[in-house]
């Protein structure tokens, strides 16, 4: 199938991230959240990361403005009746997104895959909310979504494989490598990916070194290019708890229950990056 429109809904870090990644592409993207405020705070982070290509030469200023002429910008669903693919992103709440998923199901033509970019939600129980189990898929971009190239592809046991297919050439297009794994809780990437940022966390919590320690340890030690607590501060600790959350329900193995100083953090209203103060300040 071909893909010409796609809608991203939610316009927070991953789905204004996709959204620019998908214009630039060539694709007609429509943004949307749920009110114009935020949508609008999305583009203006595109027109900054373009601003940036272009003043190191990287995009010329005509191309920087098809880009954008490409982006329409929604607060309502309604542009899903036109969509060929829609790729939601909005926070990582089974509840939120149920609700999201049946309303695309509604407004959608029966052709519409819709993708998901959650980082550990059951992918086979987002697909269990629409009348169109076998076009629901995982599509986990990775943060920035402009810079990283994966894309992990998870199958929901109802997923039909011409779908996969789709989404998988969609993602070459971006100038993405898909990965394709199975759907289990917080499927490859951040099976593993979160045992280490709590590790990490519970080593703070327990005084066994300061923040910027315990990541040049795991920088210069590990060759990370960022530590496990900066990274925490750029995924926004309130999605990393939330993922924590989902692999000890999940998997009901102590071994991924979030640390005391996470939820503190969290109901501190510390979020990290887009808040201004996680485990470090940011200006
Ligand atoms: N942050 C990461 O590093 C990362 C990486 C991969 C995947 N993800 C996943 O991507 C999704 C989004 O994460 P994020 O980091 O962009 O979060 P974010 O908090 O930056 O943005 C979420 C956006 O969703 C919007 N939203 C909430 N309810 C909505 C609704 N009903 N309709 C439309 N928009 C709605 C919010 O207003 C917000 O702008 C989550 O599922 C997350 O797990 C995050």
């Amino acid at each position: 199938m071909e893909v010409k429109k796609i809608l991203v809904v939610g316009a927070g870090q991953m789905g204004s991230g996709i959204a620019q990644v998908a214009a630039q592409t060539g694709y007609d993207v429509t943004l949307n959240d749920i009110n114009m405020e935020l949508v609008e705070k999305g583009l203006n982070v595109i027109k900054k990361n373009l601003d940036r290509a272009v003043s190191k030469g990287k995009m010329t200023e005509d191309d920087k403005n098809k880009v954008l002429e490409r982006i329409k910008l929604a607060d309502n669903l309604e542009p899903a009746k036109e969509a060929d693919l829609v790729i939601e992103a909005v926070v990582e709440n089974l509840s939120v997104k149920e609700q999201v998923f049946r309303k695309l199901d509604e407004l959608a033509p029966s052709h519409t895959i819709l993708a998901t970019n959650t980082s550990s939600l059951p992918i086979t129980k987002i697909a269990s909310f629409t009348k169109r189990p076998e076009k629901v898929i995982g599509m986990h971009f990775m943060n920035p979504v402009p810079v990283m190239k994966l894309v992990e592809i998870i199958n929901a046991l109802q997923t039909d494989p011409e779908v996969t297919k789709t989404v998988k050439e969609v993602a070459e297009k971006m100038g993405k490598v898909p990965i394709e794994c199975k759907d289990v809780p917080g499927f490859v990437s951040n099976r593993v990916l979160m045992v280490m940022i709590n590790e990490a966390i519970w080593e703070l919590y327990e005084g066994v070194a300061p923040a910027e320690n315990i990541d040049n340890i795991m920088k210069l030690g590990m060759n990370h290019p960022m530590g496990p607590l900066a990274l925490a501060d750029l995924i926004g600790l309130d999605t990393v708890l939330a993922i924590l959350n989902v692999l000890y329900e999940g998997y009901g193995d102590p071994k991924y229950r979030p640390c005391p100083l996470l939820k503190a953090y969290v109901d501190a209203g510390w979020l990290g990056r887009k808040t201004g103060k996680g485990f470090y300040e940011y200006k």
